[in-house]
């Protein structure tokens, strides 16, 4: 069967308007999708959708369930009342990669020569069957140009890209989610990015993975994917509750009405939080310790495990830099009347679709 004619329009009205897509971020907790409206300064996320994946939908980048995952794309874009095809679709794990490169001064295609050449041996998963993008980021003060790779394995981007079209979404641009949260990042930070730029950590507190960007000189110079996560403490409450993977879940993060958990709720976070941020120093050591060369001044924490109560104190401690949430919102509008959710909430979670979302090509 052909596609339908609303099918070919929306291609079509896709194809006119090569700056909208809409971002598709697959997490393992949950799969979220995003539409903006305005431009750099002035972006407004118009609509907004998430879906909740059973346990172990996704374990690393491997999908267990797929019409679990096509199901709640569809879902989703329901919700949120998405008609648009045209997607960008956020990557992650081991297939992926970033890379800091400095690449001496030459024409285009010499810089691409040898951007593809050096960053072959970075690229563990085979660089001949993977795609490699890179930006400039402008000139290095030492000479030559700062640039970032951005590699992802064939099958990967295959694998997914299938997944969304049999949600009937058309993928145009394919980008990495720790990119797309740095993006996220330079927007909302726009006003104060020189002093950001001399050094920022980003920290994605996700359910399986949490993400370290370290930002520096006008983009991230180090990119890494830890696994610990919020599902580590729910499989935690788990086993000492004798509960389910959903009634964990539930437990975690159902506070009364004064927004406390229960005591013993707690004190399975506190020990996780304890495990789980001594993995996240020891990624982070080189850029806080004092009088490190790469050292950072700031952090800044999303996904929806930045929520749990206590993490800010404990890491600020850990780091030894101020730690705050990233508030997406002081910069990106939103149409509240659409989108009826808690801001703080969505704030933590919303930060990867957005910036997927914003890319334009
Ligand atoms: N209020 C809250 N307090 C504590 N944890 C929360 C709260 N809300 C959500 N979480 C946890 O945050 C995690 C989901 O966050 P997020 O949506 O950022 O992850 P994900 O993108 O699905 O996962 P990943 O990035 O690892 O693939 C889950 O472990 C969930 O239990
Ligand atoms: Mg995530």
């Amino acid at each position: 069967m052909g596609a339908s004619l609303k099918e070919q329009l929306d291609d079509l009205l896709g194809k006119l308007n090569p700056g909208s897509v809409i971002g598709v971020d697959i997490g393992a907790h949950s799969l979220k999708v995003c539409e903006l409206s305005g431009g750099p300064g002035k972006f407004k996320v118009e609509r907004f959708g998430i879906f909740t994946l059973s346990e172990a939908t996704l374990i690393e980048d491997e999908v267990q369930k797929p019409s679990d995952i096509i199901d709640g794309i569809t879902e989703a874009l329901t919700q949120a009342g998405i008609t648009s095809k045209t997607a960008c679709l956020g990557l992650f794990g081991p297939n992926t990669m970033t890379k800091r490169l400095n690449v001496p001064e030459g024409t285009k295609e010499e810089i691409e020569d040898h951007v593809l050449w050096e960053s072959e041996q970075y690229i563990t998963f085979g660089a001949d069957d993977s795609q490699i993008d890179f930006f400039i980021l402008g000139e290095n003060e030492g000479g030559g140009n700062d640039t970032i790779v951005a590699a992802a394995k064939n099958e990967l981007i295959d694998g997914f890209s299938d997944l969304l079209k049999q949600a009937k979404l058309n993928v145009r641009i394919v980008d990495l989610n720790v990119i797309a949260l740095s993006n996220v990042f330079e927007e909302v930070m726009k006003d104060n990015l020189e002093e950001y730029s001399e050094g920022t950590l980003l920290l994605d507190f996700g359910a399986q993975s949490t993400k370290i960007i370290v930002y520096k000189r006008g983009g991230p110079i180090f990119t890494k994917e830890i696994p610990v996560g919020g599902g580590l403490v729910t499989e935690e409450i788990q086993r000492q509750m004798g509960v389910s993977y959903a009634e964990a879940e539930d437990l975690k993060t159902t506070t009364d009405e004064n927004g406390n958990l229960p005591q013993e709720i707690l004190n399975i976070i506190e020990v996780q939080l304890e495990q789980q941020l001594a993995e996240v120093r020891k990624n982070i050591n080189f850029y806080v310790s004092q009088g490190g060369a790469e050292k950072v001044n700031y952090c800044f924490v999303t996904g929806g495990s930045s929520l749990l109560p206590g993490l800010i104190d404990k890491l600020s401690e850990i780091a030894g830099i101020p730690v705050e949430r990233l508030d997406v919102f002081s910069r990106f509008k939103i149409d509240e009347k659409r989108i009826n959710a808690n801001l703080e909430e969505l704030s933590a979670i919303a930060p990867v679709v957005i910036g997927l979302a914003m890319r334009t090509s």
